[in-house]
């Protein structure tokens, strides 16, 4: 009986940023991050959805002319709620935890 050999990934800790107050997008505008993207309807309520695509990795690229986000590698698509609409992602961007802080949130971007 010969041995085995496994190997076990162990998942990275979240990453905390902060962002500040002023740097958050005004109601109805977006900001392209270089992790992430922030959102923010013209209903005021921000969301913070990772540039990770959910396929293989490649980084989302916001397109202004389509108004979503496409996915250089495999052409996925998904809407700037991050829901997915078309393409091998098959899943949703990952929305990313954050809270407010004094001048500004704390985002917590996933390992
Ligand atoms: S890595 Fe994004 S669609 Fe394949």
């Amino acid at each position: 009986m010969g041995l085995k050999t496994v190997v076990y990934f162990l998942p990275r800790p979240p990453k905390k940023v902060f962002v500040k107050a002023e740097e958050l997008p005004p109601a109805g505008t977006l900001k392209v991050k270089e992790e992430f993207f922030m959102v923010r309807p013209s209903d005021g309520h921000l969301r913070i959805l990772s540039r990770r695509c959910p396929h293989l990795g490649c980084t989302v690229n916001y397109s202004s002319g389509e108004d979503l986000f496409i996915c250089p590698c495999h052409q996925s698509r998904f809407a700037l709620t991050g829901a997915y609409l078309s393409g091998p992602a098959k899943k949703d961007l990952v929305k990313i935890k954050w809270e407010k802080v004094e001048g500004g949130i704390i985002l917590e971007i996933p390992g």
